[in-house]
């Protein structure tokens, strides 16, 4: 469980202040899979890294579990992060001359999970996102959509409680932006809570639970229906 209330990100320089969230308030249930969509420069992202224990919040209160966020130092945050996160990002952020086995490899290996645990996480998570049979192929030899299934499966291989994903359809065409959401749904179905930030309303409509940020701010669902859904469509 997920629980921000009156979260504040305030970005200053020394021209300006940015209220990127402000009275931010959300709570998201251990199964949900919450999209979040709203205008550019609404928040999503900031939300979405603070969320993940990638970024550091100015005010209120950030409970993940039964952890206070705001109590704990940078060794438990990793550590925190690193026992219940996975993160899958618009750009795959795949390592170009590693190939599949060994990108899904990299994070299991910085939390020193021991050899044959490794072997058998990597080979389930590709086999579970249908890459199984291309463990030695490159990046670069993979459309999109399947270079997103590795970054899907990197993720897995972590066995996240909650995987974050800001705009994991973006870089895609439609057709491979549907099997992507399929397979998250699948994988939500299996347990992981999901919150994804997508600027696609056919996704969102697809997901337990919308919520709309703008301003900094969750609207309430009422304003959602008056509001355009993206500024930038
Ligand atoms: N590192 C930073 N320094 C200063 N301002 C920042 C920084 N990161 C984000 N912001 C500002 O915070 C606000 C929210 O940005 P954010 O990236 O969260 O928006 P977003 O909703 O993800 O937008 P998009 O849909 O374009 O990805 C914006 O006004 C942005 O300019
Ligand atoms: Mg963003």
């Amino acid at each position: 469980m997920l629980t921000m209330t009156n979260l504040e990100k305030t970005f200053r320089t020394d021209l300006v202040e940015t209220h990127a969230l402000r009275d931010f308030n959300l709570e998201v249930k251990e199964g949900d899979f919450v999209s979040v969509t709203g205008p550019s420069g609404s928040g999503k992202t900031t939300f979405l890294n603070i969320a993940g224990l990638l970024e550091s919040y100015t005010g209120g209160t950030y409970m993940l579990d039964d952890y206070n966020v705001a109590t704990l130092n940078d060794n438990q945050r990793s550590r925190l992060r690193n026992e219940k996160i996975g993160f899958i990002f618009q750009s795959f952020n795949l390592i170009p001359d590693l190939n599949l086995f060994d990108n899904v490899d990299v994070p299991l290996r910085y939390r020193g999970v021991g050899s044959a645990e490794r072997k058998k996480r990597i080979t389930e998570s590709l086999e579970k996102v249908g890459l199984g049979n291309r463990m030695k192929h490159l990046p670069s030899q993979l459309s999109g959509g399947q270079q997103q299934r590795v970054a899907i499966a990197r993720a897995l291989a972590g066995e996240p409680r909650f995987l974050l994903a800001d705009e994991p359809t973006g870089n895609l065409d439609s057709q491979m932006a549907k099997s992507v959401m399929t397979l998250l749904k699948e994988i939500n179905l299996q347990g992981t809570t999901i919150i994804m930030v997508t600027h696609d309303p056919e996704l969102a409509r697809q997901t337990s639970r919308n919520v709309f940020v703008k301003d900094g701010k969750i609207c309430d669902a009422a304003e959602v229906h008056t509001m355009p859904l993206a500024s930038n469509q």
